[in-house]
C-alpha cells in the first residue's frame, strides 16, 4: 500500500504510521506527506524521515478544486493508492473524493457520531462524559461522517483535565491507526 498522509499540525499520528512501517507492523510505505500549513511540525518529521512533502496554502488558490487538482498531480507522481488523514484540518472536496473513492480514511479523537468537528477532546471534556475514544472512518463529503471502520473507547476518571484526556486519546490513536491500516492493507491485498 503506497500511502499519502495528509496532516496540518504536530504529526504525532504521521510519526506513529512511519514508526509502524519501520518496525514491520504495517506493510506499507509513506510516499508523500501533504500539508496545508507550511510551518507545521509534521514537515520537520517528514524531512527527518526522508519522506517527500507537498506544502501548500489554500488561500493561494482560487478554490478547493484548484488545490485538490494540484494535490492529485502530486499523489499520481508518487503512485499513491491510499490516503490517511491525520490531523488534516480541511474537508476533502469532490475532486479528491472522486479520484480516490473509498481510499481515504480519517482518524478522529472521539467516539463518532459524538463530538464531530473541531476540538473533539475539549467537547468531550466540557460535556463531562465518562467514556470517549477514537474513531477511524472512511471519508465522505461530510464532516467526520463516513462509514466507521474501527473504534476504541477510553475511560475517563473523575479528575481528568483536557490535557490528561488528550494524552490518553493520543496513546490510543498511535496504536489503533497503524493497526487499522494494516487490516485495510491485508483486505486490499486479498483481492
Ligand atoms: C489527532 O487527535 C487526530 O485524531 C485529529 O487531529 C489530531 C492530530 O494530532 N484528527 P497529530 O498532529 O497527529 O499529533
Amino acid at each position: 500500500m503506497k500511502l499519502a498522509v495528509f496532516a496540518s499540525g504536530s504529526g504525532s499520528n504521521f510519526q506513529s504510521i512511519v514508526n509502524a512501517i519501520h518496525e514491520g507492523r504495517l506493510d506499507a510505505s509513506v510516499e508523500v506527506l501533504i500539508c496545508d500549513k507550511p510551518d507545521a511540525f509534521v514537515i520537520e518529521r517528514a524531512t527527518k524521515e526522508n519522506i517527500p512533502y507537498f506544502a501548500f496554502q489554500a488561500k493561494e488558490y482560487e478554490n478547493k478544486t484548484a488545490y485538490e487538482r494540484v494535490i492529485i498531480e502530486k499523489l499520481e507522481e508518487h503512485g499513491i493508492d491510499f490516503i490517511a488523514l491525520a490531523g488534516y484540518m480541511r474537508l476533502i472536496g469532490p475532486t479528491l473524493l472522486e479520484r480516490y473513492p473509498e481510499k481515504i480514511v480519517n482518524i478522529h479523537p472521539s467516539l463518532l457520531p459524538s463530538f464531530p468537528g473541531k476540538d473533539a477532546i475539549g467537547q468531550a471534556f466540557r460535556a463531562g462524559v465518562k467514556v470517549t475514544g477514537v474513531t477511524i472512518h472512511y471519508v465522505d463529503a461530510g464532516m467526520d461522517t463516513g462509514p466507521i471502520i474501527a473504534q476504541k473507547a477510553v475511560d475517563l476518571e473523575e479528575d481528568e483535565t483536557e490535557e490528561s484526556i488528550a494524552a490518553k486519546i493520543h496513546e490510543v490513536e498511535h496504536a489503533i491507526y497503524p493497526e487499522t491500516l494494516q487490516k485495510i492493507q491485508a483486505n486490499l491485498s486479498r483481492v
